[in-house]
């Protein structure tokens, strides 16, 4: 049950109640693509830096170490020791990005693992399967995600190709969610709008789609190399045709920038490998812009990555330790990195969801955008 607690303009704050608990939205989602947060981040911490969402995929999974002895291990939340939602991706996209001799058919998709070479064959059926296997808290379509130059034809067809696959998908769902031994019997699923940056064919696969009555909506294929202007057109131009009474899921972005921009276009999912990839490289966030730690001038810093943080770095270690740790390729470099960047993507999210319950959304955004271009 989606339930909208505020608005301001487009801006939504709202709350999704799952069998797993009721996440508040707006939401940054944080990626544990393999069933693990990169950087040595366990669901322990995740739980020590406000995480109210773990994000997995379908694709990862069920190549390695496979969604059958996940099921076996009762479903992925008992496997990866983490109680609240879970959301899994559909493989969609990362068999377009990741797998080798990829053919498309009507059925679905024919490819090679990335790890081991294997043919494998996953159409919308199979995509519900594996996510039924794992017994996530929401599951996503299974959709092509066309490349962002393709042409107007190889679109229009690979997009309503996509919205036949939802259809096939939420049938399959269904069917998984009324069985006896379905772990989770209460999945929900989310519709993918595609379309790359042709706005005609999004609006009318959005209207497609929202007719087939879905627990929510993404918007997919973008962050995919189109500028961030284009996104925002393209948010703009899409989200009016999404039910305002369901959730909208803006797939893989972005920036805090690009967070804030969403949520006024009245997005409530995010997810983002950035906090997490950055991190690794020393990169982290503050309200100033972004700092690198492997630069020299850290070296004898005693500051904390920010000042007032209480995040589990912040809390205890000074800048030029974790300078000291990057520089020395130790773990725990990355991991406090990645812990404060997390951390930061969830305080910002729970300041949004504030700044929207006391209608200053508007005032709040202008503040952040400003302290973020005084270092970027
Ligand atoms: N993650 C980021 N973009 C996409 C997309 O377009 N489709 C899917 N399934 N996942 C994504
Ligand atoms: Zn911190």
């Amino acid at each position: 049950m989606y339930k909208i607690l505020k608005e301001e303009g487009r801006a939504k704050r709202a709350e999704l109640a799952t069998v797993h608990g009721t996440i508040q939205t707006p939401v940054f989602m944080n990626v544990g693509t393999a069933a693990a947060i990169k950087g040595a981040v366990s669901t322990m911490d995740l739980q020590q830096i406000k995480t109210q969402v773990e994000l997995s995929n379908t694709y990862h999974l069920h190549l390695r170490p496979g969604d059958e002895l996940i099921k076996r291990m009762g479903g992925l939340h008992k496997f990866m020791v983490w109680d609240k939602p879970i959301l899994t991706d559909s493989g969609g996209f990362q068999v377009f990005s990741l797998a080798k001799l990829r053919k498309i058919k009507e059925e679905g998709v024919y490819f090679n693992s990335h790890i081991d070479g294997r043919r494998i064959f996953m159409g919308p059926e199979e995509s519900m399967q594996i996510q039924s296997n794992l017994a996530s808290t929401i599951t996503m379509g299974f959709d092509e995600c066309p490349s962002s130059v393709a042409d107007r034809a190889y679109v229009q067809a690979s997009v309503d190709r996509t919205a036949r696959w939802l259809l096939r998908c939420k049938k399959k769902m269904t069917e998984l969610n009324s069985r006896e031994d379905t772990i989770n019997r209460h999945q929900l699923l989310f519709g993918i709008n595609q379309g790359a940056i042709y706005s005609d064919i999004r609006i009318e696969h959005a209207k497609k789609i929202s007719e087939m009555d879905l627990d929510g909506y993404a918007v997919g294929g973008l962050a995919v190399g189109e500028t961030h202007e284009q996104m925002y057109e393209i948010l703009d131009e899409v989200v009016p045709y999404l039910p305002r009474n369901k959730p909208v899921y803006l797939m893989g972005v972005g920036t805090p920038a690009n967070i804030l921009e969403g949520v006024e276009r009245g997005v409530d999912f995010f997810d983002c490998v950035y906090p997490s990839r950055n991190g690794r490289h020393g990169h982290v966030y503050t309200d100033q812009g972004h700092l690198n730690l492997f630069n020299a001038q850290y070296k004898m810093d005693a500051a904390p990555i920010e000042d007032g943080c209480q995040c589990p770095a912040c809390r205890h270690y000074s800048r030029a330790y974790i300078h000291h740790l990057l520089k020395a390729k130790e773990m725990l470099g990355m991991r406090l990195c990645v812990l404060h960047n997390l951390y930061y993507y969830n305080t910002m999210m729970e300041e949004i969801r504030d700044a929207l319950d006391e209608g200053c959304f508007a005032s709040y955004k202008r503040k952040k955008l400003d302290g973020f271009s005084q270092n970027s």
